[in-house]
């Protein structure tokens, strides 16, 4: 399902080398991209294994669950062209490893799960543009927060989010992996 309105950014700034000026547009996955996100989070689950070791992080998931995802939830992709550079994952289904208690009580919350851009393309602001198209999707569905887990330590992505505007509601141990929780509000 493309989004009714391409959303298109030219990446430019200094962090960006020239031959990375390139269009990014945003665009909600179909079935054909299963393939491509499953190897998308295969490049980031081995590069996160490189960097930190063995872990969680490692098992990035098949192309039958990506599929299964994308049946389910809402995936968004940030592409260039076919390319695909990062994606999330948006479900009203609450993980395993959220517990509700640390969050503030809304009538619908979002979890966004499946946080990946691919390692050639971090650093460049497109999981900041992932973000900014999650908020405006779930306003827009509607729902009163977007909820989150991100490891605790050194592979997390929690300072990411915090720049964001996404705010810690607590901190947990689930099934011996230290996770942190956030939420956006969006009422
Ligand atoms: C974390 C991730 C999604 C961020 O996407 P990105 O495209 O690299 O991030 P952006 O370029 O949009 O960065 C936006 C800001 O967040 C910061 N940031 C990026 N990754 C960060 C991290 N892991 N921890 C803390 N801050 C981070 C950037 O430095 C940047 O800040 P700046 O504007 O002051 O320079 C991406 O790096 C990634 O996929 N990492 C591996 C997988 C992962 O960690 N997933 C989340 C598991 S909890």
């Amino acid at each position: 399902m493309p989004l009714a309105a391409p959303i298109r950014w030219h990446i430019s700034g200094s962090r960006v080398p020239a031959h990375r000026n390139r269009n990014v547009s945003l665009a909600v996955a179909t079935e054909a991209d299963a393939g491509a996100i499953a190897e998308l989070r295969a490049a980031v689950a081995h590069a996160l294994t490189l960097m930190h070791g063995e872990g969680h992080w490692s098992a990035s998931g098949t192309e039958k669950e990506a599929l299964r995802e994308i049946r389910t939830s809402r995936v968004i992709l940030a592409r260039v062209g076919a390319e695909i550079l990062g994606t999330l994952s948006l479900a009203t289904k609450k993980p395993w490893a959220i517990a509700p208690e640390y969050f503030t009580p809304v009538t619908r919350a979002l979890y966004l799960r499946d946080m990946a851009v691919a390692p050639a393309a971090q650093g460049q602001g497109v999981g900041r543009r992932l973000l900014a198209e999650a908020e405006r999707s779930a306003r827009a569905w509607p729902a009163g927060a977007i909820r989150l887990d991100a490891y605790d330590g050194a592979v997390g992505a929690g300072g990411f989010y915090a720049q964001y505007g996404f705010k810690e509601v607590g901190r947990v141990v689930y099934r011996g992996t230290p996770l942190i929780y956030f939420e956006l509000l969006l009422t």
